[in-house]
């Protein structure tokens, strides 16, 4: 069953670049809600899904669509992970593809970056998602500017360096597949100019076995060693959201990690 989630993303409380304390923000967080509740109010809305792997994917599109329509978004992002294998890669346009519909037809932006898994396809493959790009574009929605970084895979991985360097005095939202990304850009010291993050990539273990056995057996991912697996978090002087995402990895199977979508407020 999926999970609608409402996450606000406050400004964050903890010192820049330093991510020896990260703390989840339970009061930012609010699971099972109804969208067309949503306030109108001057805070940027953003229907953020991630990890579609269309094949083992069991979200309906339409139930997708629907909370676009009553949460009243401004713009929709997609975090990555389109298929597991290229070969059914079709399968995941095609959502995309319907969500961009949506998108036109309300006159709101559609964007996305890529996932750890889309290495497989080509760019242009990629393309035919239709989602504006925020790995080669920044895009400015009401008073926020959202940029997005590269994945590059698990093998060989390059981490991207902050691709805006600077905002104007404008709230930065940064998109990032994998969230281990601000790991690297703390030891940079680039999250200066950057206010929010929103990833995917964990599918909150995915399988929740006691003592999250899954995650040392299976995740070779920084972040949910330290038990930041999904929610709402503040660290490194920047608020963050780690979405549970729609699909599945391995076998099409979840366990006590609901699959989610979620409507992001960022707050003035
Ligand atoms: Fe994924």
């Amino acid at each position: 069953m999926l999970c609608i989630s409402h996450v606000f993303l406050h400004k964050s409380k903890s010192k820049k670049n330093d991510l020896s304390v990260i703390k989840k923000q339970k009061d930012a967080f609010i699971k099972n809600f109804d969208p067309s509740t949503v306030k109108d109010s001057n805070n940027t809305k953003i229907l953020f899904f991630s990890d579609l792997h269309a094949e083992y994917c069991f979200i309906p599109v339409e139930k997708v669509i629907d909370t676009i329509k009553k949460a009243n978004v401004d713009a929709v992002i997609f975090g990555g992970d389109i298929c597991n294998d290229p070969l059914n890669y079709k399968k995941g346009i095609a959502y995309l593809n319907a969500i961009k519909n949506t998108c036109d037809e309300l006159n709101i932006p559609f964007l996305g970056v890529n996932g750890n898994h889309d290495i497989f396809l080509t760019e242009d493959q990629i393309k035919e998602a239709l989602f504006t790009d925020l790995r080669k574009t920044t895009v400015t929605v009401k008073d926020v500017l959202i940029s997005g970084v590269n994945d590059t895979g698990k093998h060989n991985r390059v981490w991207d360096d902050n691709p805006v360097k600077d905002t104007n005095g404008m709230t930065h939202l940064l998109v990032s597949h994998n969230p281990d990304w601000l790991i690297e850009a703390s030891d940079r010291k680039q999250l200066d100019n950057i206010d929010h993050m929103i990833s995917g990539h964990i599918h909150g273990g995915q399988f929740c076995f006691p003592f999250r056995i899954e995650i040392k057996a299976i995740r070779k991912d920084k972040l949910p060693r330290r038990k930041v697996i999904d929610g709402v978090f503040d660290g490194g002087g920047i608020t963050f959201f780690i979405s549970r995402g729609i699909g599945c990895v391995l076998i099409p199977f979840r366990f006590l990690a609901k699959p989610e979508i979620s409507v992001i407020e960022i707050e003035k």
